[in-house]
């Protein structure tokens, strides 16, 4: 089955073709991220514009590498959700038409399952149960996956994403955007025990990440600390990777915990920060302790990209799954379907993001 993937959820607008749910004929991303950096983040009024510029001649271009005609397109996968609403409206309409005129299905993405089926194309088959672990800008998830399309959220954060926590980090050293890429480059000279950074303690015991109280403690840090805080200095790289290491030590600690306690088959990590090789090399070791397979996207699919939408929408249509003429876009979009804990974490006000 030849699907048509769409993603256009945040600042890159992509479109890829992809056989099977598995084989990528070609994928392509148009980032924004140079019209954003002024702003030290993305603009969403200025994001959805440019995806309206953007969206026909990526479409043209995806197709045109896989060297595929539109009327051989079988399905359009697009991201529903969650994300900025302008930009993801102009994603799921223009699918919608597409989908419309060419009279084949459409489907709504969940944009989180698509960094989940990110690593379907590098890897061997998830073998299931699998634990998730789904690290982005937006989004710090780790998830239990009984079996193919069914999400359990384990462990959630309760304030900033991890790499968010990059983003505002980089950002409040005056470092610019995005924040995770230049933080590890830094971090490579840097001793990650020079500062000792100490990991949250959520107070109703749940599993739960948190980063915000990490970044005040850099900013206060860098406050009682008055040294020339330059891009060279062996002090900004000891503080760089010293936060590194928190980060990953607090992601990579709670996965191992739900690990032994799920007993999966495959372990996941995936979204944009799961490119960071500090990230990649402990979770590694854990695979190895655990004696657990581990798979990663590589770069290009670890960051937004359409094929790992139209990988997840293939599972979708495979199991007879097509959105109807009202789907839309949807930026509370959630992807948890059993076992479901939203409400009674609403009744007992435990505040979290998605
Ligand atoms: O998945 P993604 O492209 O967009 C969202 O869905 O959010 O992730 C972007 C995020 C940014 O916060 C960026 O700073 C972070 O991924 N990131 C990294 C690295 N590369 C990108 N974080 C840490 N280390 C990296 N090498
Ligand atoms: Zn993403």
């Amino acid at each position: 089955m030849l699907i048509l993937g769409i993603e256009s959820s945040c600042d890159e607008t992509a479109a890829a073709v992809v056989r099977d749910g598995r084989l990528i004929l070609s994928s392509v991303i148009a980032s924004q991220i140079d019209m954003h950096t002024p702003y030290g983040g993305v603009v969403p009024e200025l994001a959805s514009r440019e995806h309206l510029a953007k969206i026909e001649p990526i479409v043209t271009e995806a197709l045109s590498k896989a060297r595929v005609r539109l009327t051989e397109i079988e399905a359009v996968a697009v991201t529903q959700g969650p994300g900025l609403i302008g930009s993801l409206l102009v994603g799921v309409c223009y699918a919608k038409a597409l989908a419309f005129g060419l009279n084949i299905p459409c489907i709504g993405v969940n944009h989180i399952e698509g960094h989940v089926y990110s690593v379907v194309f590098e890897n061997a088959e998830i073998k299931y149960p699998a634990l998730a672990l789904i690290v982005s800008g937006g989004h710090t998830n780790l998830f239990h996956v009984p079996e193919e399309g069914k999400y359990k959220v384990i462990s959630r954060t309760r304030d900033d994403a991890a790499g968010e926590a990059f983003d505002k980090v980089a950002k409040m050293l005056g470092l610019g955007y995005p924040g995770g890429p230049i933080i590890e480059s830094l971090a490579i000279g840097g001793d990650e025990k020079k500062v000792k950074f100490t990991l949250p303690k959520i107070s109703d015991g749940r599993p739960d990440f948190s980063f915000s109280g990490l970044k005040t403690a850099v900013a206060r840090y860098v406050r009682e600390n008055p040294v020339p805080w330059r891009p060279e200095s062996k002090q900004l790289k000891d503080l760089a990777a010293s936060f590194q290491h928190t980060v990953v030590r607090m992601l990579i600690g709670t996965m191992k915990k739900a690990a032994i306690d799920h007993q999966p088959k495959t372990l996941i990590v995936a979204g944009g920060v799961a490119c960071n090789q500090a990230l990649i090399s402990a979770a590694k070791a854990m695979g190895r302790e655990l004696c657990l397979p581990i798979y990663f996207p590589s770069k290009r699919l670890s960051t937004d990209n359409a094929a790992m939408i139209a990988a997840a929408g293939y599972r979708h249509l495979k199991r007879g799954e097509a959105s109807g003429p009202n789907m839309t876009a949807d930026i509370t979009m959630r992807l948890q379907n059993f076992d479901n804990e939203d409400a009674e974490l609403k009744r007992k006000r435990v505040r979290y993001r998605l």
